[in-house]
């Protein structure tokens, strides 16, 4: 067995996932649809371990507990169901902060389990891996296909139709951008695994998000294969909002935002308004703001965005590809 290295991209829903009907299966309430971010990079390095233990090595040191023992969880569980004996070492890093909010979990369950396919030979196919990420975490499905990806709810019980598809390649509207504003950098507040399940517990605005799911979905199909920036924005900033709306009405509330998290929106929605500039927010599980954005915009955007107090810097991507080995093409999994 040899020494295998994959790259794997985070990537932001335009339609959210926020909630499980199966938590053991890790089966969504509701599809979703992303864009994978090219400028944000998961590398991980399976080799054979020097001893008779796995060990998992996340930027460059030992992960601290709250990040590692996800990874064992799905490590015991691949080598479970592909009764896999051989100890490994994972050394995995990221060139952005990790569980802040920015898809890390996407990325690395995405990168890993591509690299355990490599490297244990279990050639799956692109949808199977999909749903082998998923059991590391749902939004890692995206990850594995890459460019425009849409994660299929299912509605089979053993999740065997719950698997991310590639709607459009990476290369499918070279002029769209994604601005990152990072308003912080440090792990965040709650987990997403737990923030999910309470607020789908406790709140009584989630069952109306819920109803939107299929035209939204739909919608967001529609947006993306006319690209038609305005529509994919109001889509993509009204779920986003109605998300945390759920979350701000769960019991207890859940805020992830912060001061600076506001000012960004009002500011996007200001320069949209009164500059006539096509820009839109999305939010995730953390304070940190995307903003779907033109090429041609960004300039003038990173100029405003970099003047709000509390916004530490601002990354610009374009669209990323699918998960992939190193030394090969994309899809080469
Ligand atoms: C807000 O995929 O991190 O980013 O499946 O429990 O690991 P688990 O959750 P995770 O949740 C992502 C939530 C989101 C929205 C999205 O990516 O669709």
């Amino acid at each position: 067995m040899n020494t295998i290295t994959t790259v794997a991209h985070p990537n932001i829903a335009l339609i959210k996932y926020w909630g499980k009907r199966d938590e053991q299966l890790h089966l969504p309430t509701r599809s979703s649809i992303s864009l994978t971010l090219e400028a944000f990079v998961t590398e991980t390095t399976i080799t054979p371990s020097s001893d008779e233990y796995d060990h998992i090595i996340v930027n460059n040191s030992q992960a601290p507990d709250r990040i590692a023992s996800p990874i064992t969880t799905f490590i015991n569980y691949c080598k479970n169901k592909y009764a896999l004996s051989t100890p490994i070492t994972i050394q995995t890093s990221n060139n952005f902060p990790t569980a802040a909010g920015l898809a890390s979990s996407a990325s690395g369950f995405a990168a890993l389990a591509a690299a355990l396919n490599v490297f244990f030979s279990l050639r799956l196919s692109p949808q199977e891996l999909s749903m082998l990420a998923r059991q590391g975490s749902g939004s890692a499905t995206r990850s594995v296909t890459g460019g425009f990806s849409m994660w299929h709810k299912g509605v089979l019980p053993d999740g065997s139709d719950s698997y991310a598809e590639q709607l459009f390649p990476q290369t499918h509207w070279p002029e769209l951008r994604v601005i990152i504003a990072i308003t912080q950098q440090d792990i965040k507040i709650q987990s997403s695994r737990h923030a999910m399940q309470q607020t789908i517990e406790t709140s009584p605005d989630y069952g109306a998000w819920i109803a939107t799911s299929e035209d939204r979905i739909a919608s967001m199909r529609n947006a993306l294969a006319t690209k038609d920036l305005p529509l994919l924005g109001e889509l993509a900033e009204q779920d986003s909002l109605d998300m945390h709306q759920t979350m701000h009405t769960s019991k207890p509330p859940i805020n992830f935002f912060v001061p600076a998290t506001y000012r960004v929106m009002r500011t996007i929605k200001e320069i949209r308004t009164k500059q006539a500039i096509p820009c839109y927010f999305t939010i995730d599980a953390g304070p940190n703001v995307k903003i779907l954005c033109l090429d041609e915009h960004v300039p003038t955007l990173l100029k405003t965005l970099n003047d709000i107090e509390g916004v530490l810097y601002c990354i610009t991507s374009t669209i990323g590809p699918a998960v992939h080995t190193k030394d090969k093409e994309i899809h080469s999994v």
